[in-house]
């Protein structure tokens, strides 16, 4: 059997995975929704190259009409667009209860958080998505997963993995003690394709990671494998609370800077896995999600410690380049 899905996000650090997944998976017949500005990039034209079809819509300008036009005809949709885009989707959402739509994928793929949570700028607009499904009783399938890999390691001394790094993780929360779900980002493709075939995940939450770990366990695991000591930063509970409330008034008083737009979702990223311990499969039951290790027993998921060897070997990849690279042409 072929599935027709539409894929919004396909060029992006989450959507390519995705695209991946479907790819790799082979039961899918794709299209990839991109915004007119972005037809001409190399990642969309790479898309043409892979047999996926380019729609090109504009959820800012068009009308709910003119968009469930384009996805008339694909079963399944769905999102993996920017953090920062994630109110798009509500006409998404209007255009794909219109065009009768069999399954939509909103854009989740965040850590486990509840709603209402510490989480309030990322996880308050994918819920604010999550009620307009619900409003038209469109059939839907939300993914969380665990927090990437790739930006779950700390630098090294000798500068061996700086590479591959985005960011700074080597502030050690607490005890480092908080147990967290992480998953190599390759594998969110892999599993997407199995949860959007799968009868039983629909109108459901599903979280899918690989491990859980705590940053005493990843500081083990990294040093063992490098046989250096990682240079450790400290930060108590409360001073990463206090940075959140810090970050939240910076943007309210600079509401269109993007950078501190990042600085509260990474905040409150910090707030919810370390101090609230959001982001644990405990959790994610106890809110409702269906286990993607319970659903596929069969699924081996790549390690933390078989992506630390790749990271090591100078395999690894820095993320969002191919955005970086273009926006500096
Ligand atoms: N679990 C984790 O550790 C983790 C880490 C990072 C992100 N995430 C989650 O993953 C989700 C996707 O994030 P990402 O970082 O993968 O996305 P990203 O790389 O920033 O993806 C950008 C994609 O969004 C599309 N897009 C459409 N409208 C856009 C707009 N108005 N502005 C910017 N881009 C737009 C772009 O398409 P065009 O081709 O049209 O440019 C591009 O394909 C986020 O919701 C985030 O919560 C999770």
């Amino acid at each position: 059997m072929t599935y027709n899905v539409l894929l919004h996000g396909a060029t992006g650090e989450t959507g390519r995975e995705i695209l991946d997944g479907l790819i790799e998976d082979g039961s899918f017949t794709i299209a990839a929704l991109v915004r007119p500005q972005s037809v001409e990039k190399p990642a969309t034209k790479a898309l043409e190259k892979r047999s996926v079809k380019i729609l090109v819509g504009d959820l800012a300008n068009q009308t709910v009409d003119e968009i469930a036009a384009l996805l008339d005809g694909y079963e399944t949709v769905i999102s993996a667009v920017a953090a920062g885009a994630q109110l798009d989707q509500l006409k998404l959402v209007d255009a794909a209860a219109k065009a009768g739509t069999k399954r939509f994928v909103p854009c989740g793929f965040t850590t486990i958080s509840p709603p209402g949570g510490v989480m309030s700028l990322l996880r308050g607009d994918k819920e604010q998505v999550h009620e307009r499904i619900w409003y038209h009783h469109l059939p839907y399938t939300i993914i969380d997963t665990g927090y990437w890999y790739q930006i779950s390691f700390p630098r090294l001394p000798s500068g061996k993995v700086d590479y591959a790094m985005l960011g700074d993780h080597n502030t050690f929360v607490g005890n480092g003690d908080a147990p967290n779900l992480l998953i190599d980002k390759r594998d969110i493709g892999r599993l997407t394709a199995r949860i959007i075939k799968d009868t039983r995940t629909l109108n459901k939450r599903v979280f899918l990671h690989a491990e859980v770990l705590t940053q005493d366990d990843i500081w083990a695991i990294i040093q063992g494998k490098s046989g250096e000591k990682v240079e450790t930063k400290h930060a108590s509970h409360d001073e990463l609370v206090a940075k959140m409330h810090a970050a939240r008034a910076n943007l309210e008083a600079n509401p269109s800077d993007t950078m501190a737009r990042v600085a509260v979702w990474t905040a409150e990223y910090d707030v919810s896995k370390y101090v609230q311990r959001d982001n644990t499969p405990e959790n994610a039951r106890y809110l409702g999600y269906l286990d993607t290790k319970e659903l596929y027993p069969d699924f081996r998921p790549i390690t933390f410690t078989a992506f630390i060897d790749e990271l090591l070997a100078d395999k690894a990849r820095k993320l969002y380049q191919d955005q970086f690279e273009f926006l500096h042409k």
